[in-house]
């Protein structure tokens, strides 16, 4: 199929090369012309794993082309809007300013019959509105959320858990995908949305062939169900530290309590891992965004709890740098301090909201010599904070007064902590992810510092 993608982020990115990589004849469009001269060259503009390799057979094989003019999108039959939608600058809500000038911009363009397709994170309610706008063209819109995780973006696109369609219905309880085929009439509408569920099965022909499970339902349903997932996650996050806030003061361990409930396979062992919190681009802005939008809807009560689950996740950010304090002796002054991680996960270089910076910015700010470090995302933290010293993790170790992990990369759990012993001024760990050996760091003779830990 001939694909467009408006917005070449993380998300329409992995998604124009991904498609591609499925057969498709893709353009990706942003107005950036940096980013778009670094895709053409088969460059990503960001660190993802698996990446690079599919923007090179893609643009090689001359299925993936990127542009910055809008008008590029001409002859393509389906085009995703995948441009990011932030929190606000002024206020916890989403900021629609891309998707309206997305759309904006792609209207002229539209032919009778073309599908726009919705990725980005939006309020529910917002579909509703762009559809609007959309099907005086002849077009027609679609919403179908993405659950990509970085670090892993190019394997959910293409293999998706799930699928989620949102398409226009004129009458919710009917099943879309039980309707009588085209002949067997129905209202324009439900022919249009049976056209848009048949278009997209084209587009996610091999993961449907795979029995990926399908959901088409409404655009309210399907906007929700993305930040009802995330706001999930989150609360599932926040959950755990909660239990390690008490398991601090109760004397217990809160990672033998994660094991324990996790057997549960009602609740499962997955994202239940204490430590400094979650951050990104996606899980923080959403549940505020989510929240916003509850209250404009004069429902706030019914997800009040997200502030508390934000309130408990930023809480952790402060416990690790209490945890460093005290462990220095009340001052973290003039100490070395050795930071190991600053994107917001392993196998990425995001740092939008990440509490491994955040850590490091807070210690900087109280006076420490903090020298962090990270296998990815220094460039970044860079150009955001260049107050901070950087450097490899032989830099930041050396003569360290303390050592903190914030950020889980396999190179910082493989840490060998007797060799480390001798690098460094004080044997104090603080392990701000829960990640490390326990045995193997005290056995070394550190005092290892846990959240939530015995
Ligand atoms: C998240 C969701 O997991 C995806 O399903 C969704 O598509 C995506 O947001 C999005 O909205 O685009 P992502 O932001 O890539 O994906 O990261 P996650 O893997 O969810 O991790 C989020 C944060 O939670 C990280 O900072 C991670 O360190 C933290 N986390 C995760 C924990 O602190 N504990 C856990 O047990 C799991």
């Amino acid at each position: 199929m001939k694909i467009s993608v408006i917005g070449c982020g993380y998300l329409g990115a992995v998604h124009a090369a991904s498609m591609a990589q499925l057969g498709h004849d893709v353009i990706g469009i942003d107005v950036d012309r940096a980013k778009i001269d670094s895709l053409s060259q088969g460059k990503a503009p960001f660190f993802e794993p698996d990446l690079p390799e599919l923007l090179i057979a893609g643009i090689e094989a001359g299925s993936l082309r990127f542009s910055s003019d809008m008008a590029d999108v001409a002859g393509s039959v389906v085009h995703f809007v995948a441009v990011g939608t932030p929190q606000q600058k002024s206020g916890t809500g989403a900021d629609l300013s891309y998707v309206d000038a997305a759309i904006e911009g792609l209207l002229p363009h539209l032919a009778p019959g073309d599908l726009v397709v919705g990725k980005s994170t939006v309020p529910v309610g917002t579909a509703e509105r762009l559809a609007a706008i959309i099907e005086p063209t002849g077009a027609q819109l679609a919403w179908n959320p993405e659950f990509l995780r970085e670090g892993y973006a190019v394997k959910d696109t293409i293999s998706p858990d799930r699928l989620v369609y949102g398409v226009r219905r004129e009458d919710p309880s009917a099943s879309v995908a039980s309707l009588p085929p085209a002949s067997g009439g129905g209202g324009a509408s439900r022919q249009e949305a049976r056209r848009a569920v048949a278009i997209l099965n084209e587009v996610y022909a091999q993961a449907i062939a795979a029995d990926t499970p399908l959901v088409v339902t409404d655009y309210a349903t399907s906007e929700l169900v993305k930040v009802a997932a995330n706001a999930f996650l989150a609360t599932k996050i926040s959950f755990i530290n909660a239990m390690a806030e008490i398991a601090e003061v109760a004397g217990a361990d809160v990672t033998e309590l994660a094991d324990a409930i996790g057997y549960d396979a009602r609740i499962g062992r997955k994202f239940l891992n204490a430590g400094v919190g979650f951050g990104g681009g996606c899980l923080p802005k959403d549940i505020r965004a989510f929240t916003a939008r509850a209250e404009e809807l004069g429902r706030g009560e019914s997800v009040a709890f997200l502030k508390e689950v934000d309130a408990i996740n930023l809480r952790r950010r402060d416990r690790v740098v209490e945890l460093v304090v005290d462990a220095l002796g009340g001052s973290a002054f003039q100490k070395k301090v050795a930071v190991l991680g600053l994107a917001f996960k392993p196998n990425s270089d995001d740092i939008r909201d990440s509490p491994a910076l955040d850590v490091a910015v807070r210690l900087h700010g109280l006076g420490a010599h903090v020298v962090a470090t990270d296998p990815e995302a220094i460039a970044n933290s860079k150009l955001k904070h260049p107050q901070l010293a950087f450097g490899s993790t032989a830099e930041a170790l050396k003569g360290a007064d303390i050592v903190v992990v914030v950020t889980e990369w396999n190179e910082y759990r493989s840490l060998d902590p007797v060799e480390l012993a001798s690098v460094v001024d004080g044997t104090i760990v603080v392990d701000g992810r829960n990640c490390l050996d326990v045995a193997a760091w005290r056995g070394a003779g550190w005092r290892y510092i846990g959240l939530g830990r015995r």
